[in-house]
């Protein structure tokens, strides 16, 4: 049977090009997100489309419930809504500051609240969480973004290993730079960029594989692993150097 997969941050970027890539692998797609015009762009009449705004928490539970009314269940949750926004320290915005976290950390707790029963009831499914390796290391800049994809990164392993032996699977996709809407928008070096499509297959093929870690692109993996052995001290000096550099 096709797999019944949702994908939350389906209108542009990452989970767009994920859609298309699940839909052309043989499975049935329901694809949410704020801008219904960006959805049905993407659907093209061959998805279902589920429009949500991911911080309003009742808005979730009965999105997800529509698909499930709709598909009769969700094998796959792709969790992949997200937020970036340039934040500087020197000028603390609170609202910027909430707002990545309410999308990003509450609203991937709103879609793992929205899946999880029906999941539990059926002893199977894969919920699937798209943070970055920028919450790998804490960087100047990264005071918010970052922090919620530490937030996710922590969340989603916590989650697995509560609901392994429940039969539930849950991966985490920590990519590198994709060029989407979101990466059009920064002016700090991006290295090792690669295109939607490139990352919308790693992530189908690591969904397949099963794999609790996708991360792509293969340099980048390496040098965010590498980032992580760097003694704190010595990751401070070097981002207190960086951040005055940019400063001045
Ligand atoms: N691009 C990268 O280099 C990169 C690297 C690592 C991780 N990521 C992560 O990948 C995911 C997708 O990002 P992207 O690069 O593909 O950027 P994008 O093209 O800007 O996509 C973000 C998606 O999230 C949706 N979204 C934002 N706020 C929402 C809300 N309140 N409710 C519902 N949907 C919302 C947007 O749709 P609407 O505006 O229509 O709501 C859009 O579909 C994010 O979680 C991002 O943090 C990206």
């Amino acid at each position: 049977m096709s797999p019944r997969v949702w994908i939350t941050g389906a209108s542009s970027g990452i989970g767009a090009a994920l859609a298309e890539e699940l839909h052309a692998r043989g499975a049935r797609v329901a694809v949410s997100a704020r801008r219904t015009d960006q959805l049905a762009r993407v659907s093209g009449g061959r998805m279902l489309v589920q429009p949500v705004d991911v911080m309003d928490r009742i808005a979730v539970l009965t999105a997800a419930e529509k698909v499930i009314d709709a598909f009769g269940g969700i094998d796959i949750a792709v969790l992949n809504a997200g937020a970036w926004n340039r934040f500087d320290v020197t000028d603390w915005d609170p609202n910027s500051f909430r707002n990545q976290f309410e999308v990003n950390v509450f609203g991937m707790s709103y879609g793992i609240e929205a899946v999880l029963p029906s999941m539990l009831e059926r002893g199977r499914g894969t919920i699937v969480g798209v943070a970055s390796v920028a919450g790998y290391r804490g960087m100047p800049g990264g005071e918010a973004y970052s922090a919620t994809k530490a937030a996710q990164i922590n969340l989603l392993e916590s989650l697995r290993g509560g609901l392994l032996h429940k039969g539930i699977r849950v991966q985490t996709v920590c990519p590198g730079f994709v060029r989407t809407p979101m990466t059009a928008r920064n002016t700090f070096p991006m290295p090792f960029m690669v295109e939607p499509e490139f990352a919308a297959s790693k992530i189908a093929d690591g969904i397949a594989s099963g794999k609790p870690e996708i991360i792509f692109p293969r340099r980048m993996a390496v040098l965010m692993k590498a980032a992580r052995l760097v003694p704190v001290g010595l990751w401070s000096r070097a981002n207190a150097r960086l951040a005055a550099r940019r400063q001045r």
